[in-house]
Parts: structure tokens; C-alpha cells; sequence
């Protein structure tokens, strides 16, 4: 069986997919994914999704066809002969990282069934096959941190860097129950780019100046510093129209929790935050809070 981590972005989305840094830490919820010989079939459990290679998918999972075409285009054929079973433990289209961890998962139980020995970027990289058909121009962060586990510092076409805080941090994660698409923000903000590109050119260098100094308050395990960057992260990302007013009342009803700063995470225009919690008692009291708003609350930790 194999195993791909959901994720959530802890600084520099966006930016990243214009060559900036990014920070990233896996969930411990993710996608599980099984492969064995049969004629070729790829079935998402709690989605009710089956598809076969020979019929035509309902227009609803073409993409989810391109996708898997895409992936079993990259073995040559030495895939074709798999039944694929996958069960998603993650949000889908909330920038929790559902489709790189089904990209993963799957590439995973793929390696498994043919006898393949691989790396977690091996696996990542061709995850991409899967991930492009789904995002256009996708940076790759949510693939290498789904393959990799723990906390990351992403750029584009540079080696992953492990990030290992000095203790155990806790966060909150908040799903507000707006779905989001990465492919429309991360036009959105191309958009922007070609209208003005000083303006998002700066906003980027901000956010990357954010990135830099988040990397030491993660290794040194303050929650106060770490708190404060995601605040300052977010009105950058606010200043490009990623934010939503739910998404404002979740980050808001976190501070007010006890959180020392919150933002989006992932693509924006709906989604998910992430909020620092000073400790995992507090982040139980975020958690609360967050619930009571009808959010799809819950902590996860950066382990050392
Ligand atoms: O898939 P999401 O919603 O977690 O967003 C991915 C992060 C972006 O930076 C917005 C896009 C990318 O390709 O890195």
C-alpha cells in the first residue's frame, strides 16, 4: 500500500510558482492508494468514482482520466495492465494538496505493483504528469511535500531542503467550506502580473523576504514570530485579491482564539487557513472556535 501526506503551504504560495521560495508541511491525513494486475481501472473510493481505460468517463472525470492517462503514459505501457484502488482522506479543491497526494499515492502503488524501487522525488516528479493536467503550470511544491513528509522549503528545479523545528509546533487548519480552484487564482494572479508587474513583482519579493525569515522562527519553534509572518503573509496575499471575507472571518475568529496569526493556505479564493497555536492546549481552543463558525476545523503538529 502506498501512502501520499495532504498538505498545507505554510508560506510563499503563489509566489512560488514565479521562482520564489515556499514552506511547506504534510498532514498526517493524506491519500492511500493499492495497485494489482487486472485490466486496467482506477477506482476513488469515497468519491463513488470508477473509471476503466476502455470507456469513455462521464464528462465530470475527464480530467481525472486525462490525469491518470497522463501517469500511466510515463511507465510506457508497463502500467496498463493495474487496477488502481484509492481512498482520499483529504478536502478535494481546498488547498489541502488532495490532487498532487492522489498523483502520489498512485504513482506510489504503481512502483509497488511493478517492483520499482523509488525516491520520493522520483515519485514527485512524475506526479507532475498528474498534476499538470489539473493545474496548467503547477510550481511542484504539493507533489514533493506529499512524497516527502515533514516540513520543506520548495523553489522551482532546486533540491527540496528539510526543515526541522527545535520542537514540536502545533497549527490549526480550518476548512471554511468554500471550494477553490488553484488553476482560476493562479491565473488570476498572471493576470495581475501582465497588468502590473512591478506591483506583483514586489508583493512577491515580500512574501519571499516573509519566507526567508519564516524558515528561522519554524527552526527555532516560535510560535510568536511564526504567528506574525503568517499575518503579514496574508495581507500580501490579500493585496492579490486571494482572500475571501469567509476566509478574513476564520483568520480573525483564530486571533481572537488565541492564535498568534493566521492565514490562507494553498491557492486562496476559498479553501483553508492555517493558524499558529502557542501550544496544543491553545490550538484545541482555536479548534473550538473555529467549529462553532461551521468550520471543518483540526491541529496538526511540525515535528522536529
Ligand atoms: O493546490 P493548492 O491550492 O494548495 O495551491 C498550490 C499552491 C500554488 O502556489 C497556489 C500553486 C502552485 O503550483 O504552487
Amino acid at each position: 500500500m502506498a501512502f501520499a501526506h495532504g498538505k498545507v503551504i505554510l508560506f510563499g504560495e503563489h509566489a512560488v510558482v514565479f521562482g520564489r521560495t515556499a514552506i511547506a508541511a504534510a498532514l498526517d491525513r493524506g491519500v492511500t492508494a493499492t495497485a494489482r494486475q487486472g485490466p486496467a481501472a482506477l477506482t476513488i473510493r469515497p468519491w463513488g468514482v470508477t473509471l476503466t481505460s476502455s470507456e469513455a468517463p462521464p464528462l465530470e472525470h475527464r480530467r481525472l482520466r486525462d490525469a491518470w492517462d497522463a501517469v500511466r503514459a510515463t511507465y510506457e505501457g508497463r502500467a496498463d495492465e493495474l487496477v488502481i484502488d484509492a481512498d482520499v482522506a483529504v478536502h478535494a479543491a481546498a488547498g489541502l494538496g488532495c490532487s498532487a497526494a492522489l498523483g502520489v499515492a498512485i504513482v506510489g502503488a504503481i512502483d509497488e505493483a511493478l517492483g520499482a524501487v523509488t525516491t520520493a522525488s522520483e515519485r514527485a516528479g512524475r506526479a507532475m504528469a498528474w498534476e499538470r493536467v489539473f493545474h496548467g503550470a503547477p510550481s511542484g511544491v504539493d507533489a514533493a511535500i506529499s512524497a516527502s513528509g515533514g516540513v520543506i522549503a520548495f523553489r522551482r528545479d532546486a533540491p527540496i531542503e528539510r526543515l526541522r523545528p527545535r520542537r514540536e509546533m502545533s497549527l490549526v487548519v480550518a476548512f471554511g467550506g468554500e471550494a477553490s480552484s488553484t488553476k482560476e487564482m493562479v491565473a488570476s494572479v498572471a493576470r495581475q502580473r501582465e497588468r502590473s508587474a512591478d506591483r506583483v513583482e514586489q508583493t512577491f519579493d515580500g512574501i519571499e523576504t516573509l519566507t526567508r525569515n519564516a524558515r528561522l522562527a519554524i527552526e527555532a519553534a516560535d510560535a510568536v514570530a511564526v504567528g506574525q509572518l503568517f499575518d503579514l503573509n496574508q495581507m500580501l496575499l490579500a493585496s492579490l485579491a486571494l482572500s475571501t471575507p469567509r476566509l478574513e472571518v476564520l483568520c480573525r475568529t483564530a486571533r481572537e482564539a488565541g492564535a498568534t496569526g493566521a492565514k490562507l493556505t494553498g491557492a486562496g479564493g476559498g479553501g483553508c487557513i492555517v493558524a499558529a497555536a502557542r501550544d496544543a492546549r491553545s490550538a484545541t481552543t482555536i479548534v473550538a472556535a473555529l467549529v462553532a463558525l461551521g468550520a471543518d476545523a483540526f491541529t496538526t503538529e511540525l515535528k522536529p
